[in-house]
């Protein structure tokens, strides 16, 4: 079958730029926050242009931005790629916005080829990806994925505002949800993302081809003490909740040895100068590939608070906001990548993910697959984040030429992929 035509880079540098624009001006680098104006103001234009490439919008009941680009086959099952466009806070213009950008583009270049797929193609700019200000990632497709409840939904921020109120405020419908999750029949989802690690570009290899996701835990601690008079209160009188965080935080950073931890969020209050501080609020996170590691990590976390508090005479609650497990990717999948890649010269490199992604939920609703770009320096949630334009047009090839290899993948497969036997 002929080739593809190209991705045209004029036009991609074009949207990179275009949607780069939509940010947050008081905010460092490229801020586009789930939930504010600028990313609702980014996602309408965002649906302008999957309009103007021929597919058909909507926006579901958890505000993720659909578009479909009908099959002639009539086949169950949808080919779905996509990523997200919000970004974390002083964030870049890569991470996400290229997984929808350059679907976008995939889906122009089969358009132009008039290569009509078997199965409908659905590009998915799923609703906020990075963790918001309610210590929740993955929105739009835990929603899909019929795995946002009821408790994610009363999730409070910092505004008391719950998590269904913000969704509300993005265009979704939280009475609805039932209605956003899609039935487990996914023909396959392949993303394309960039690294955001130093992997490829140290080899020299400009596509990776995923292995699998790490598992992502993330905690709430709270540490209650007593707000206090800096001045007049003892040292050895005090119930100081910021010292025992700051323990814990060190306790979380040992514990990370085997995976990695991070502790990336405190709220002190009062949080003044001349205050003990009374309470902090403690977001913390551990990441491995290893199932068990992770629960070991928990217990273990769980221990140390307790510890801590009791030594320090500080109340202590721990919850988990979300336990991701580690995903591997569709051997199947891997290997329409892995060929996509080859047909242009390139010796892909498999490459496991440190990162989390829409596709470690998306892999619940059928087979999944990854294909990574490089990151310049291995740098990324920072402003300094970068992927040539070279290489992202390569990732939107090998992502077009994998969609359709994966769309001539026969249908009486899907029983295997629902006993875990798909290969
Ligand atoms: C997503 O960017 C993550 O936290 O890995
Ligand atoms: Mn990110
Ligand atoms: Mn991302």
């Amino acid at each position: 079958m002929s080739r593809l035509p190209s991705p045209d880079l004029a036009r991609v540098r074009d949207d990179l730029e275009t949607l780069a624009s939509y940010r947050d001006p008081e905010a460092p680098g490229w801020t586009r926050r789930v939930f504010s104006r600028f990313d609702r103001a980014g996602r309408q234009w965002v649906a302008q242009r999957m309009e103007e490439a021929g597919l058909r919008v909507e926006l579901d009941a958890a505000a993720n931005l659909i578009g479909r680009l009908p099959g002639a086959g009539g086949l169950p099952g949808a080919i779905v790629t996509g990523s997200h466009t919000d970004t974390v806070h002083g964030g870049g213009r890569y991470d996400g916005i290229v997984g929808v950008l350059g679907a976008i583009e995939a889906a122009r270049c089969l358009r132009t080829a008039q290569r009509e797929l078997r199965h409908d193609l659905v590009v998915v700019d799923f609703l906020g990806e990075e963790p918001n200000d309610f210590g929740l990632s993955c929105v739009g497709s835990r929603a899909i994925s019929g795995a946002l409840d009821e408790g994610h939904l009363a999730l409070l921020g910092p505004d008391g505002r719950s998590l269904g109120e913000a969704l509300a405020s993005a265009g979704g419908e939280p009475s609805a949800l039932a209605g956003a999750r899609w039935p487990d029949d996914l023909h396959c989802y392949v993303e394309l993302h960039i690294e955001q690690g130093p992997v490829l570009e140290q080899a020299r290899v400009p596509i990776g081809v995923v292995t699998g996701i790490v598992g992502i835990h993330r905690l709430l601690a709270r540490i209650e003490g007593q707000p206090d008079h800096a001045g007049t209160t003892p040292m050895g009188l005090r119930r100081d909740a910021l010292s025992g965080a700051a323990e814990v935080a060190l306790a979380i950073e040992r514990l990370a040895s085997g995976g990695v931890a991070t502790t990336g969020r405190l709220e002190i209050r009062p949080g003044a100068h001349n205050v003990v501080p009374g309470e902090v609020d403690l977001w913390a996170e551990a990441r491995s590939a290893q199932e068990e590691w992770l629960d070991n990590f928990g217990h273990s976390v769980a221990d140390e608070i307790e510890a801590i508090g009791a030594r320090r005479h500080l109340g202590t609650s721990l919850s988990w906001i979300s336990r991701e497990p580690p995903v591997t990717v569709t051997g199947w999948v891997a290997a329409a990548i892995d060929g996509a890649a080859r047909s242009f010269g390139i010796e892909p490199l498999k490459i496991p993910s440190g990162a989390g992604h829409d596709a470690s939920h998306m892999a619940r609703l059928g087979p999944m697959g990854m294909v990574f770009v490089p990151s310049r320096a291995g740098r990324s949630h920072c402003p300094e984040e970068w992927t040539d334009l070279e290489d992202i047009g390569r990732g939107i090839a090998v992502l077009a030429e994998s969609l359709v290899t994966c769309d001539q993948r026969e249908e009486e497969r899907r029983g295997r992929w629902r006993s875990g036997l798909d290969d």
